[in-house]
């Protein structure tokens, strides 16, 4: 399946993270539309598996329990799953109702988390339903850990080990900026897009890309993580796009081939 495409639905473009609990339905629904499109057009030869971020459902409840307890505690993992579960099903939702054949996959059902922020998953049954045409919809999510307590797995960490399990030779993250800059845009209006770049190359070089989150609640690092991720689980031969997913058609234009404003980082 080396013609496998992941796409990461950054929780930066599904929900509004600077409200809570807030979903972005029309802009999900563009994404429906335009995937929905792309599989018709690609007449049965597109192998996609989706991931999507914890925007303003994951990311609050992850942090207030961090900064009240210190661990993701039981009662925490619990109540972060159940809301997951919700923005989970709102995606998929719209997926299914917009024609596309998605289905839920939770990532704590097959994923274990690791202590150093990387994740160990059963992805079998994943591969098969992309092989039989299905689109499975994995999330940014809480997991227990290897010999006890939890963690968050985060969907950046996903898309690699997909990437990875699938063969995919493209990776496309939708976000909320136009792709990788010299410094987070939403903090510093002089920072330039960075057009294309070798992931090794960039995240050497770059003492700029921040962590940052435009100073709205990001558990897993933001930017960075996104390629510091795919680095430490050293994928090779993959081509990934960092694009807008605000923007209308930036996804089918992207998945179509056509010239896109992002960044390309070379893996
Ligand atoms: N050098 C940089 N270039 C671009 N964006 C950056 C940079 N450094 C930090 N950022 C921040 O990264 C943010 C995108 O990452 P973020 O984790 O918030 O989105 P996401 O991954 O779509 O969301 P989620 O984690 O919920 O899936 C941008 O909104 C921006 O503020
Ligand atoms: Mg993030």
């Amino acid at each position: 399946m080396s013609n496998a495409t992941i796409i990461k639905l950054g929780g930066s473009v599904i929900t509004d993270k600077s409200k809570p609990f807030s979903i972005r339905r029309d802009v999900l629904a563009s994404i429906a539309a335009d995937l929905s499109t792309y599989l018709r057009e690609a007449s049965g030869d597109a192998y996609i598996a989706l991931v999507h971020g914890g925007g303003s459902f994951g990311h609050p409840l992850v942090r207030e329990c961090l900064e009240r307890e210190g661990v993701i505690s039981r009662e925490c993992f619990t109540r972060v799953a159940h809301y997951m579960t919700i923005l989970n099903t709102e995606v998929v939702r719209t997926l299914v109702l917009g024609g596309v054949p998605a289905v839920s996959t939770p990532t704590r059902a097959v994923c274990v988390a690791l202590k150093d922020d990387l994740a160990d998953c059963d992805l079998g049954v994943v591969k098969e339903l992309v092989h039989a045409g299905v689109i499975p919809v994995m999330f940014g999510d809480v997991a227990p850990v290897k010999g006890g307590g939890f963690k968050v797995i985060s969907g950046d960490v996903l898309v690699w080990l997909l990437a990875k399990e699938l063969r995919a030779n493209t990776v496309i993250f939708l976000t909320d900026v136009d792709g990788i800059f010299t410094a987070d845009p939403h903090l510093n209006l002089d920072a330039k897009l960075i057009p294309e770049v070798q992931a090794q190359e960039l995240v050497r070089g770059l003492a700029t890309l921040s962590t940052d989150t435009g100073g709205k609640a990001d558990v897993t690092g933001a930017m960075k993580f996104k390629i510091e991720a795919g680095l430490r689980l050293s994928v090779k031969g993959v081509k990934a796009l960092i694009i807008n997913g605000l923007e209308p058609h930036n996804l089918i234009n992207a998945l179509q081939g056509r010239k896109v404003r992002g960044t390309v980082v070379w893996f």
